[in-house]
């Protein structure tokens, strides 16, 4: 997969790159770029937004810019290019649809992504309608830019990457995935089997598959339901 990160900060992605799994996924092929929209402003004194119209506090992030700093890139029309199949033109905005896991598996599928930051106020609207695929949020809050949105992203759609993480179940199996049918994943422990009295759920020291699989489909579906809401195992 090749991922674009369109920023105003791009030094902020050089210590996320150094992480484990995304080092481990940029290693097997997968690229992570960030582009500087300043590096290609039409705008003087690395002008990147502008006052909105109609008045109001906060900056927005100008669409020349943004089409300057695409076209740069990908050297089409920005048009053009977010029509293309097995990509997509991801804005992070906090108003757009919330991330989950089928969100980041249908990320996870495309061979391009790319991801525009914005800062401030966000975006002028039409950046939106007209280059853009999807509006991502990653919550329902508001962050000061979109960069760590952004890393939340490719840090969830990286990991489910071949390649990405050591053991290569560990993905399939986890919290919200289709194996959990969408559940929270179940309680984990290990060594040592007691500790100050508190013990292990015996089923899982008995070495019997079928009803550890059992056990933790059961704490898997009574979480989802919140009779353990509280994440602690059942009885
Ligand atoms: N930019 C600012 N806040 C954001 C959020 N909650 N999600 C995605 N992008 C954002």
């Amino acid at each position: 997969m090749r991922i674009d990160v369109f920023t105003l900060f791009p030094q902020w992605f050089d210590w996320f790159r150094t992480q484990r799994h995304v080092a481990n996924a940029l290693g097997v092929g997968h690229t992570l770029a960030c582009v500087d929209y300043r590096a290609t402003t039409p705008l003087s004194a690395g002008q990147v937004d502008d006052t909105p119209f109609g008045g109001g506090a906060g900056m927005v992030l100008r669409i020349d810019v943004v089409e300057a700093a695409l076209r740069a890139r990908y050297g089409e029309d920005p048009v053009d290019a977010t029509a293309r199949p097995g990509r997509r033109v991801v804005a992070l905005t906090p108003v757009g649809r919330l991330l989950d896991d089928a969100y980041v598996s249908e990320l996870a599928a495309e061979d391009e992504l790319v991801l525009l930051c914005g800062r401030y106020e966000g975006f002028d609207e039409r950046i939106l309608e007209h280059f853009c695929t999807d509006r991502l949020s990653i919550g329902r809050y508001v962050l000061a830019g979109g960069e760590l949105a952004a890393m939340v992203v490719c840090d969830a759609v990286l990991r489910k990457l071949p390649g990405a993480l050591g053991h290569e179940d560990s993905a399939l199996e986890e919290s919200f995935s289709p194996a959990l049918e969408g559940a929270p994943e179940y309680p984990h422990y290990t060594r040592p089997a007691e500790w100050r009295g508190w013990t292990v759920p015996d089923v899982l020291l008995s070495g019997h598959h079928a009803n550890i699989r059992a056990w933790r489909l059961a704490q898997s579906r009574a979480r989802a339901t919140g009779d353990a809401g509280s994440g602690r195992p059942l009885p």
